[in-house]
């Protein structure tokens, strides 16, 4: 991910215009900012590989006198935050400079052909395929939009991209999956990758469609399907209306609910940030471990939980999962050579994991990290990681990560299970193509969902504390449900196990004591659980019934998409995280700071 932002003025405009477009994209990426203009027929780029709050800071020193800026705000997907690796990327003879969002799915093989037609790269980015390709093109004697599109053509993934020249005083860019806008100003026209921060530079913005380039100079911007190479007549104008001080949330009241919203995108990214390569290798590594164990702290060993049912069933492999904060106690002792760890966290610097895979190495365990952060601990400390490419989640209840980390070790192992000749390749394709349905469904059915709770809240009056259960693969989205309901609506919440709510917890059900119950994927585990739920309102209890369309279905029901049993997770546990947000809205709880917590456990 990261933020784009750039301008083609009639006049060299003042860096403090780039600077607010781009303090207005950093939740889209923190780990430096980059800008480049077009001085006296030459690039001149600015880096600043540092925290992108900071880097603005020290930009107000820097003066260029360009007509034309790109600036970009970068989040660390490949390669760790550097001076060479911050955007803009430059081609060999530094003619041409790119800043990208997103992730180029196919850029290691491009990367081989050019190093092979004698490319030279400075950088790790994925992004800096597109200089070299684009210069590849031109020197073909193709003109710079040709040798654009051309370039376009090639590249796989979920990107926008914006691109200068040196010999022309415009800026060329494409939306291919992540967003792209331009504002019109009086004289200036803009680029950028949120409609909000356009406010006050521009009234409307024009929406650039997946699929779309465009060529934007000082007076006029012109928009091209890239498939076909025609132009773009019919265009979509949105009004820029939000305030600026809720921009940075996109105009949603919390970072909380809009990263919920974000989730369909994040499923589609996780989808394309996971490299063959790197699956691969950890995929050889688990497969041939002796004993693997699974650690992490909070929704991320909820995550790890529901992994330890795609080994078993996809790969038939049995792993440990445990809290990291345990590990040390029960579980260090047995790692020594042919131990895998997989450690997971978000943030990449929790430290009960960072503390428990320095002890597994020194043991001779192999440790892979699985976090959505470049450039953590996490990253530097395992011998190998796989990123899950959420994108920057910014509330202390991690939601959109939880998502993306289940995806990609889905993705995990149904690698396994094909190298170990459990399932077939053809199943591995059949996910991931779940996965899109179902992020397309989820991204239709939210707002619906997010309705159905709203008149759930209802039921808590009077109450603090409730039950969220299910059972079989569901089960640890009982435990983070729970896990969100405390840190968000500040209610006691316990998650437990359908079966295990008959013996002892359902003693404390009692006139109209508040029950969630997700309704297990396995079909019997699902017709037993509807008994259970039928005795608990027979004791007074409230049922509130997260479930695919189901006609047994008992007390107050949560319609969710109907999918499949590993994608199952991902539907239930999104009206949970709905429930806990409208409750701590409803209970005027800090949603996205919860008392006590941190994006971070470091300590
Ligand atoms: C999640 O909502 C919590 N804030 C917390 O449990 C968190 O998941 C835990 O601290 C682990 O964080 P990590 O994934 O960054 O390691």
């Amino acid at each position: 991910m990261g933020g784009i932002f750039g301008l083609a003025c009639k006049f060299s405009p003042s860096l403090d215009v780039i600077s607010t477009g781009l303090k207005r994209l950093l939740y889209r990426g923190h780990d430096g900012v980059g800008i480049v203009g077009i001085v006296d027929s030459e690039l001149v780029v600015k880096k600043y590989p540092i925290r992108s709050d900071k880097a603005l800071e020290e930009l107000r020193f820097f003066n260029i006198s360009s007509k034309i800026i790109l600036g970009h705000t970068r989040f660390a997907t490949h390669g760790r935050p550097s001076l060479e690796n911050t955007h803009p990327l430059l081609d060999c003879k530094g003619k041409i400079a790119v800043v990208g969002d997103g992730i180029i799915a196919n850029y290691e093989e491009l990367k081989d052909l050019l190093i092979q037609k004698g490319h030279s790269f400075s950088s790790r980015s994925d992004f800096e395929v597109i200089p070299h390709l684009i210069e590849e093109e031109l020197d073909k004697g193709n003109d710079f939009l040709q040798a654009f599109l051309n370039t376009l053509r090639k590249l796989k993934g979920i990107y926008a991209i914006a691109t200068l020249w040196v010999k022309e005083n415009k800026i060329y860019g494409a939306s291919m999956g992540e967003p792209l806008f331009i504002g019109k100003g009086e004289k200036c026209l803009f680029l950028s990758s949120d409609i909000p921060s356009l406010y006050g530079f521009s009234k409307e913005a024009v929406i650039i469609n997946q699929g779309q380039a465009f060529v934007l100079t000082p007076q006029e911007y012109m928009v091209i399907d890239v498939k076909k190479g025609n132009i773009v007549k019919e265009l979509t104008i949105k009004r820029v209306k939000y305030p600026a001080e809720v921009i940075d949330k996109a105009g949603f009241p919390h970072y909380m609910i809009k990263e919920i919203y974000e989730v369909p995108e994040a499923m589609l990214r996780a989808v394309a940030v996971v490299q063959e390569k790197y699956l691969n290798l950890v995929a050889m590594i688990l497969h041939s471990a002796r004993d693997i164990y699974v650690i992490a702290n909070g929704t991320s060993l909820h995550a790890g939980m529901i992994a330890g049912y795609y080994f078993r069933d996809l790969a038939k492999l049995n792993a440990h999962v445990i809290s990291a904060a345990e590990f040390p106690f029960y579980g260090l002792e047995n790692v020594s050579i042919g131990t895998a760890i997989l450690a997971i966290s978000q943030s990449g610097e929790t430290g009960d994991v960072l503390r428990a895979i320095r002890e597994a190495k020194m043991r001779g365990g192999v440790v892979i990290g699985v976090t959505n952060i470049m450039g953590s601990r996490l990253t530097l400390d395992s011998n190998v990681y796989l990123p899950i490419g959420a994108g920057v989640e910014m509330a202390v209840p991690a939601t959109k990560t939880f998502v993306s980390t289940l995806i990609v070790l889905g993705m995990l192992a149904h690698r396994i299970g094909v190298l170990r000749g459990i399932i077939d390749k053809s199943d591995e394709r059949n996910f991931v193509e779940q996965v899109k349905a179902l992020s397309f469904t989820l991204k239709k059915e939210l707002g619906r969902i997010e309705k159905m709770i709203k008149g759930n809240v209802e039921i808590f009056k009077g109450w603090d504390r409730c039950y969220v259960s299910s059972r079989g693969i569901n089960f640890p989205v009982a435990l983070e449900g729970a896990l969100k309901i405390k840190e968000t609506a500040g209610l006691q919440a316990e998650g437990v196990e359908t079966g295990e709510l008959r013996h002892g917890p359902i003693t404390l059900v009692s006139n109209g004591y508040p029950v969630i119950m997700i309704a297990p994927y396995e079909k019997e585990a699902k017709i037993s659980s509807w008994k259970v739920a039928s005795s608990v309102i027979e004791y007074g209890g409230k049922v509130i019934s997260i479930s695919p369309p189901d006609v047994n279905v008992v007390g107050y029901h949560v319609e969710i998409p109907e999918t499949t049993k590993f994608l199952s997770p991902i539907a239930s546990v999104l009206p949970l995280q709905l429930l806990a947000y409208k409750l701590g809205v409803a209970r005027g709880m800090p949603i996205d700071h919860p008392r006590a917590l941190a994006k971070a456990v470091t300590a």
